[in-house]
């Protein structure tokens, strides 16, 4: 059983990253052969400063193993160190329809916020199926902003096996849906958002106890005074659905342990419990970070190890294809 997936090294990650992406791929570690990677060329569709990217590489992949992922138990890479990534993306354009790509709806939302509409973006699923294909993954863990595409790498090896010759494994979609729940602490009918969010009402993995405590105890609520999970209570809810998580505890139990309490208090508690958990990961992170030439080092290693499968599978799909020499 082999598992793939990708995360772009933009924008710092958030609780709602941490709990929805992060925890599940440490999990996974365990469930099969894992493949994690770093997808800097994705995020060189859209406008971004080259200057901070590979720094942005390295918070990403610290974070990676901050929460877990353990360099010798999986495949943790950087996109662009694998060149196999581009060529196979090449190749699939002529599996890929025009009207596909542009019936994206993340193409769509995207291109709307962008002053220059690059191939690129427009292209972006071609890359993203040519992650997944190239492993010969079984299952893509994503949120739920992501089916399209995965489905879209379906579609791709689908089209490319009856044409070509069965070379490529159609992947199965995860929907995850921890974490997909996890809403702005300001804005609580909207999920924690790097882009779309409020900066007090985001928490982040690496921000200091004094922060976090901060934007719990200001987190937005409701007129009443209930502890209760309920469609009503947007904020109170998100307050539970956190602390059930960093607690590991039921909202039941939570409800019944909160009963009769004010929301003051109960907002500060749920700040405490997320200090307590953030804090290893943001301490581990730091130490991490500190030893760029370390966390390179174990990207050339995770290179590799990928790199191993990447080019068997450009083998079978230029044999297939007729590019290149007879091997
Ligand atoms: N597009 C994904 C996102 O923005 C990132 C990604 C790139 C990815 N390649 C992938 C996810 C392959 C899963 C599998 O979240």
């Amino acid at each position: 059983m082999r598992i793939f997936s990708g995360v772009q090294p933009t924008g710092r990650k958030h609780l709602g990253n941490y709990i929805g992406a992060f925890v599940p791929h440490v999990a996974s570690q365990d469930r099969g052969e894992s493949i994690y990677c770093i997808v800097d060329l994705h995020a060189t569709t859209v406008a971004y400063d080259p200057a901070r990217l590979r720094s942005d590489v390295y918070d990403l992949q610290a974070v990676w193993m901050a929460a877990g992922l353990d360099p010798e138990r999986c495949v943790l890479f950087r996109q662009s160190d694998v060149i196999e990534h581009s060529e196979l993306q090449w190749l699939l354009n002529s599996v890929t329809a025009y009207g596909e790509l542009s019936r994206m709806t993340q193409f769509k939302d995207k291109s709307g916020q962008q002053d220059f509409i690059s191939a690129g973006i427009f292209n972006y699923p071609i890359l993203m199926a040519a992650d997944i294909l190239l492993y010969r993954t079984d299952e893509v863990p994503v949120g739920d902003d992501q089916r399209q595409h995965v489905e879209l790498s379906r579609d791709v090896a689908q089209r490319f096996n009856s044409r070509f010759g069965e070379t490529f494994v159609v992947p199965e979609v995860v929907i995850r849906d921890v974490g997909a729940r996890i809403m702005d602490l300001q804005t609580p009918e909207r999920k924690m958002s790097t882009t779309g969010g409020t900066p007090a009402g985001t928490v982040y993995v690496t921000d200091d106890p004094a922060a976090i405590l901060k934007k719990f105890r200001s987190a937005v609520t409701d007129s009443g005074r209930e502890i209760r999970h309920s469609p009503e209570k947007a904020g109170i809810s998100n307050l539970l659905e956190i602390l059930a998580v960093v607690r590991g505890a039921s909202i039941g139990e939570l409800e019944r342990e909160f009963e009769g309490a004010g929301y003051g208090d109960f907002k500060l508690a749920v700040g405490e419990a997320v200090v307590d958990y953030l804090t290893p990961v943001r301490e581990r992170f730091a130490t991490l970070r500190a030893d760029e030439a370390g966390l390179e080092a174990t990207l050339r290693r995770g290179a590799e190890k990928a790199r191993a499968i990447a080019v068997e599978t450009m083998a079978g799909v230029r044999a297939a294809m007729g590019v290149g020499p007879v091997r």
